[in-house]
């Protein structure tokens, strides 16, 4: 199927590693040109290249801070100028504060504040800086990437579930503004991604992978391309009737009907 996004500008935040970093990957080798935002510069200079490399489209890399006004404002200001504004926008985000606590533990201000900075406040910011330029453009495909969390809350992640849920929240709002410029606006809601060949810090121990295989009737953990190809089809010109939906990328794990 041809996602008709060739030649588009797409924005992928949090993008100089893991599931930015693949998303990025899959919506180039579609044949839209890429715009990387994250902190570390070295990294996405790396990923860039290894993207115009790869796939002959232009990457450009934007160093900034997702929780920064400053930055965001930047983030558009540079869009514009470099590449014209942007037609699609991926809102991955930086993970919750580690080690996962109960919820009865998680009594530190200091986690819930960086736990909201980088989950909610950073798509705010993104999303309030780049969403004026789209509107004006009357395409646009915004996706979010937020967590199974929201329907179903797993042991320990209650600093994901509270403002991935303030995300879906947000998003379901400005799905309802935008439509009427041509602009759709969805979550993808993943659990059970493989990410511990690339992260240590989220790798878990042999037991625990195991016991989270079985978390799903597929009886395995999801791999980065399951959810880059959906985050892709969604911000294709055929995912044009989707809008202010969550889609569900856990392999069944979540139990109820809807
Ligand atoms: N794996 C799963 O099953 C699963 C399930 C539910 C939700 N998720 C969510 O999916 C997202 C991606 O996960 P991942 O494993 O790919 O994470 P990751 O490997 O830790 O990558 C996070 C990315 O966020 C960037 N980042 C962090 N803080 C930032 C900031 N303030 N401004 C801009 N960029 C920032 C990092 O780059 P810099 O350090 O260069 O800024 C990095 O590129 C996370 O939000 C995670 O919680 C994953």
């Amino acid at each position: 199927m041809d996602l008709r996004i060739k030649g588009k500008i797409a924005l992928v935040t949090a993008s100089s590693g893991g599931m930015g970093r693949n998303i990025a990957h899959a919506l180039a080798a579609e044949g839209a040109n890429i715009a990387l935002f994250a902190r570390s510069a070295e990294k996405l200079a790396e990923v860039a290249a290894e993207i115009e490399r790869s796939y002959g489209v232009r990457a450009l890399p934007i160093v900034g801070d997702m929780t920064s006004t400053e930055d965001t404002a930047r983030l558009a200001s540079t869009l514009e100028r470099e590449m014209g504004g942007t037609d699609i926008v991926i809102l991955n985000t930086a993970r919750p504060p580690n080690p996962i606590r109960t919820t009865i533990d998680e009594n530190d201000p200091n986690r819930w504040k960086e736990a909201y900075d980088n989950q909610l406040l950073s798509v705010i910011q993104v999303v309030s800086a780049v969403l004026p330029g789209m509107t004006q453009r009357g395409w646009g495909r915004v996706v979010a990437v937020t967590s199974a969390s929201v329907k179903q809350p797993m042991p320990h992640h209650s600093l994901s579930t509270v403002f991935r849920a303030g995300v879906t929240a947000y998003m379901k709002h400005l799905a309802n503004e935008v439509g009427q410029h041509g602009i759709t606006v969805n979550c993808v809601a993943p659990a059970l991604i493989d990410t511990s060949h690339r992260n240590s810090a989220a790798a878990y121990s042999a037991s625990q992978t195991e016991a989270r295989k079985r978390l799903t009737p597929l009886g395995r953990l999801g791999t980065q391309e399951e959810i880059s190809s959906v985050v892709t089809f969604l911000a294709s010109v055929q995912a044009g009737f989707i809008n202010g939906a969550t889609v569900p990328v856990e392999g069944g794990m979540v139990g109820s009907l809807y």
